[in-house]
């Protein structure tokens, strides 16, 4: 186990079976059109593993946004820091994220990408938190679902670090 973290929440091999299931569940709805959009920095290691596991013809965009802003609570404003957007023309858009917790988030996201064109925008996120969340949106494809509490590693971070663990993780208090 790294430095910092208490406790292992979802193993290496877990996540990376788990994976495999979620490009199965995208792929038997179409196969056509795909537009991975990657909201960066949390789900680059995700989208990563993802859109490999995705044998067809697809583009691939990233969205830099924030609502942590490094902290462990959402601030709870969406800010889009990128000054263009990608075209969505007619494509199938599938925006990915690390985790779904206030929802905040996934739905600004979908929201812009829907009224820009698109074809259709369907969200997949890795993990989502057990809560009720702030907005009335659920996102198409769940990892898995978890505890309402602070989660590491696998692309998710706090105060910028962490991203690198290759698990979900809980950290100790001490760390924090
Ligand atoms: P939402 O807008 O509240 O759904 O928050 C989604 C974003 O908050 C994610 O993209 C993460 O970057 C961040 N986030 C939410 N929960 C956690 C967590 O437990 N650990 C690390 N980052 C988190
Ligand atoms: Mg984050």
């Amino acid at each position: 186990m790294h430095e910092g973290v208490e406790k292992i929440l979802v193993s290496e091999e877990v996540v990376q079976h788990r994976i495999d299931g979620l490009a199965k569940e995208i792929l038997v709805k179409g196969e056509d059109n795909i537009m991975i959009v990657v909201l960066l920095k949390g789900a680059l290691v995700f989208a990563a593993d993802l859109f490999r596991r995705m044998p067809v013809m697809l583009d691939l965009e990233c969205l830099n946004v924030s609502s942590y802003h490094g902290g462990m609570e959402s601030s709870g404003v969406v800010k889009f820091l990128d000054t263009t957007m990608p075209n969505f023309d007619g494509k199938r858009v599938i925006v990915v994220d690390d985790i779904y917790d206030t929802g905040l988030t996934m739905k600004s996201v979908c929201d812009k990408i829907q009224n820009s064109g698109a074809l259709s925008v369907e969200s997949c996120v890795l993990l989502a938190k057990d809560k009720k969340h702030d907005v009335d949106y659920e996102p198409d494809y769940v990892g898995f679902t978890i505890g309402d509490e602070f989660v590491v590693g696998y692309g998710l971070d706090y105060q910028g670090k962490y991203r690198n663990l290759p698990y979900i993780g809980v950290l100790s208090e001490d760390a924090i």
